[in-house]
């Protein structure tokens, strides 16, 4: 039974999953979220990232085969991500799938994380892969931590990067604006959750980029530059001490929240409207990455298409596969056509 084994390492999530390509299906998806170590301080720490790796790796991988109720010795292939992500974390994936696969004589495969999330877009909830020709060509917009980008996905492994950030990544600005208000990490589900006490309603209307306009490329360090100094002006954030004042209210924390995500999902709308009009072929949109998690920007979407682009099909993978998961990995493995050695690097 050819089985493949995935490894993901790159961020602050230890991810192991296994795939059956007999089947079509993914058998267990195991990881362990490290948001709780690097939380107290806003953002990922990279050693923290890696020690954790450490600790945790083969604790995942035995969890996964166990899950999926087979044993190592039942794995053909084992497929790490190789970039790009933190270094210090991609290494501890790296030397363990190398490690395991030469001591145990299996295939190694090196992923490129973006493959991965690209990837994601075929799982159903079951971990079921869907694999209908008819989805292609399909524009995959993916959103996480780390980055935000457009690719025309013409066939497996044959994808063109037609729009990406060009600074801050769409979570990185939810991230760094819940860090603004003090809201906790990461920002971007908890955004949603105050979003949704206050209906989604778009109080403050933060500017949508017009330089931007007829361009496939996104920007988000100027949102949140906008929020920052609507707070400032409001008098609920102080920028000489870099903290929020005591007039913050909830209300205020709310409308903010609620605003940033009617923005981000504007922006996103209107680079999905203009990459329709260029590739008017386009059949399938598909959301995935950390982002995609929201339901306000999937129903965003999912009614645009509806609405404006009927007959063209919608894709977004359930939560546990939108996060940084092994079992993209896996599944990316099983349609590249070759191994790598053992000289297989990060980056
Ligand atoms: O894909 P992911 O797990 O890791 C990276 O590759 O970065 O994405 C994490 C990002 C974080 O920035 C987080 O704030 C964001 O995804 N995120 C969300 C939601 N859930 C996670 N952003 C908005 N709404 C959510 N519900
Ligand atoms: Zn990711």
């Amino acid at each position: 039974m050819p089985l493949i084994l995935g490894i993901e390492t790159s961020c602050d999530e230890t991810a192991a999953a296994v795939y059956n390509t007999e089947r079509r299906q993914i058998l267990s998806s195991e990881l362990f979220s490290q948001v709780k170590l690097h939380e107290v301080y806003g953002g990922v720490v990279p050693e923290i990232a890696s020690r954790s790796h450490v600790e945790k790796i083969d604790l995942i991988v035995d969890a996964a085969l166990k899950n999926a109720s087979i044993g190592l010795d039942e794995i053909e292939t084992i497929a790490v991500t190789t970039k790009p992500g933190l270094a210090s974390a991609l290494l501890v994936g790296l030397g363990f799938a190398k490690s395991v696969a030469w001591a145990t004589k299996k295939n190694l495969v090196g992923i490129d994380h973006n493959d991965g999330h690209i990837f994601s877009s075929f799982l159903d909830a079951d971990g079921n892969f869907l694999s209908e020709a008819s989805f292609f060509p399909l524009l995959c917009l993916s959103a996480s931590g780390g980055h935000t980008s457009l690719h025309l996905v013409k066939d497996f492994y044959q994808h063109e990067l037609i729009g990406h950030t060009l600074d801050d990544a769409a979570g990185e600005a939810f991230d760094k604006i819940g860090k603004i208000m003090d809201i906790g990490y990461p920002g971007g589900p908890l955004i949603e959750k105050l979003a949704r006490e206050v209906d989604f309603v778009d109080t403050r209307n933060y500017p949508r980029s017009k330089k931007l306009a007829k361009s496939l490329d996104f920007s988000f360090s100027g949102l949140k530059t906008a929020v920052l100094y609507d707070l400032v002006n409001r008098g609920v954030y102080d920028l000489k001490t870099e903290s929020s004042t005591e007039k913050l209210s909830p209300e205020i924390v709310k409308e903010t929240a609620s605003s940033l995500l009617n923005c981000v999902s504007d922006v996103f709308i209107s680079k999905i409207k203009l990459a329709l009009e260029i590739h008017p072929e386009i059949k399938t949109v598909s959301f995935v990455g950390g982002v995609a998690c929201n339901k306000f920007i999937r129903g965003k979407i999912s009614g645009f298409l509806e609405n404006q682009r009927k007959g063209v099909h919608l894709l977004v993978p359930p939560p546990k596969f939108c996060t940084d998961n092994g079992a993209m990995i896996a599944l990316a493995a099983a349609h590249k056509k070759s191994y790598d050695d053992f000289y297989l690097d990060i980056f």
